[in-house]
């Protein structure tokens, strides 16, 4: 099966290169599977950037599955095509993961790794002018990064509202920490931020593996670098939301459009 790709790469107003779609350039690859529906609603963007990413995928091959419900719209949209006959593994970033891409009947390899992954499509909560990214609302940052690693290529998956200028502008970063002294940790994270330990039902989040999960309210980050280092540097912290450096295309649901940024170089 052959799949079509995004073309006609030009810049946008925040200097990165991206493949803008405009009315009278005819319908690109992504429209043709929108059809002409008016996107007005969240769900509707998050979708729409969904189905682009299966423009992104070889025909057949590994693929990292996200987590969050803008990466489980992709897993809904993948199952389709798995269900027609493509020959599709998925990884799942975490158990929500696994079990919906199970009842969808993707075929999965284990969670031992390693794996040889072709594209990995993940949602984010955060994506900067830089393509850098905040992850992990969904508690998943950890299993996150170590799919997105693995992988030769990572597509991002967001809706507008996700979109700043500097990381930390729209979200806290997301810090995955041993349940162990957790209190103690917590006090070297406050010398950077504010660091809140999120809760669910008024008890404390637990990530898959078992750890509890800060929020860390910081001013806008114009490092993001220095921050992941300093926060790693912090004994009991097991990994940042701070995902620098790995995007490789993000596409934007908008309106009518999906908008593929580009990092360049
Ligand atoms: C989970 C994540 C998600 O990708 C992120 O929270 C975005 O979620 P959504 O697509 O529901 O907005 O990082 O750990």
């Amino acid at each position: 099966m052959t799949i079509p790709r995004t073309t006609g790469t030009c810049t946008d107003h925040r200097g990165l290169a991206s493949a803008r779609h405009e009315p009278g350039d005819g319908p690109s690859p992504a429209e043709f599977m929108l059809g002409t529906a008016t996107l007005d609603s969240t769900d509707n963007a998050k979708r729409s950037a969904a189905r682009a990413a299966l423009l992104e995928l070889p025909a057949e091959g590994i693929i990292g599955l996200g987590s969050g419900s803008t990466a489980h719209a992709f897993v809904e949209e993948l199952a389709l095509h798995v269900r027609q006959g493509r020959r599709i593994v998925g990884v799942p970033t975490s158990e929500a993961t696994r079990s919906l891409a199970t009842r969808l009947g993707i075929p999965l390899l284990d969670n031992d790794g390693p794996w040889a992954i072709d594209v990995n499509v993940d949602g984010a909560d955060e994506v900067s002018d830089r393509l850098d990214l905040i992850k992990g609302g969904g508690g998943a940052l950890t299993r996150e990064k170590i799919v997105n690693y693995a992988a030769k290529r990572n597509v991002v998956i967001v809706d507008p509202s996700k979109l700043s200028a500097r990381l930390g502008e729209k979200h806290a970063v997301p810090i995955e920490v041993l349940t162990f002294a957790h209190r103690a940790t917590r006090e070297h994270l406050a010398r950077l931020g504010t660091a809140k330990l999120r809760l669910r039902g008024g008890v404390p989040a637990h990530s898959d593996a078992g750890n509890v999960l800060y929020d860390l309210v910081v001013p806008p980050i114009d490092d993001p670098v220095a921050l992941d280092h300093a926060l790693r540097a912090i004994p009991g912290v097991v990994e940042t939301g701070l995902f620098v450096g790995r995007a490789d295309v993000v596409l934007v649901g908008e309106d009518r459009h999906v908008r593929r940024l580009v990092r360049e170089g």
